[in-house]
């Protein structure tokens, strides 16, 4: 079985589990409040921050590395500050626990073995294809359009247009790696590492409007 293939089925529960989270419920079921998705979108932005600083250091240890990873395309800092920014952004949080383990996590990688970098990059490219449709319901709890950049929404609109291709150049890119079994082996635990991590951090995430919106029904 090819690398992306393993690191499919081996996600499977772990992307079962985190779409059942009442967080991610509500960014699909289109109403996830304006606050609540800040802070959904702060807490991945320090998992993108840690990964991309990792990426950055292990491109020029590991060919792999080199040759998955574009920054260009794949590097999503820029456009959650730019989401921030246009969300408007109150307060700011820490890390939460599961943010901060992932991030400690991929700092390990980066150091100990790089090419295990390129499983935590599958979990979040393969996220886009959340995206797809997380950019219209997100879209419509906040009241704006995912067609217009800078309105909050290029965290998941960016790239959509190439989307589906580019997913499966990646995946096919992965498969063609030539890399070791001990490095496959790697590459798929980092996956489930990254993926489970996503399910804590979901699971964490608040979902006061919902509260607030039972509450005022009372
Ligand atoms: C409401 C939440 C979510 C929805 C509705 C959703 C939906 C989807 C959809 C429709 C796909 C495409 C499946 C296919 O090609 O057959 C997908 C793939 C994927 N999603 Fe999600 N997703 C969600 C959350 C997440 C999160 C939080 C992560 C992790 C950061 C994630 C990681 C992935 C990955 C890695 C794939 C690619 C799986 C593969 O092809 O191996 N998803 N998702």
């Amino acid at each position: 079985m090819t690398t992306p293939d393993r690191i499919r089925q081996a996600l499977a529960p772990a992307h079962a589990l985190v779409e059942l989270t009442p967080f991610a419920q509500a960014l699909a079921g289109g109403r996830v409040g304006r606050a609540d998705y800040v802070a959904g979108l702060r807490q991945m932005g320090y998992l993108h921050e840690a990964l991309e600083a990792a990426l950055a250091a292990a491109a020029p240890r590991h060919p792999g590395v080199a040759a998955l990873y574009d920054p260009a395309k794949m590097d999503r800092v820029a456009s959650i500050a730019r989401d921030l920014a246009a969300l408007g952004e109150e307060q700011i949080d820490a890390p939460a626990a599961p943010a901060a383990r992932l991030a400690e996590a991929v700092a390990g990688w980066a150091t100990a073995k790089p090419w295990a970098l390129l499983g935590a990059l599958y979990v979040v490219e393969g996220s886009r294809m959340g995206s797809m449709v997380l950019a219209r319901s997100v879209g419509k709890a906040l009241g704006r359009d995912p067609r217009q950049p800078d309105t909050g929404l290029d965290y998941h609109a960016d790239g959509l247009a190439t989307r589906p291709q580019d997913w499966r150049q990646f995946r096919q890119a992965l498969a063609d790696l030539p890399v070791t079994e001990a490095e496959a082996d790697d590459i798929c635990h980092a996956a489930a590492v990254t993926m489970d991590g996503m399910v804590e951090l979901y699971a964490a995430l608040p979902v006061r409007a919902a509260t607030e919106a039972t509450l005022a029904a009372v």
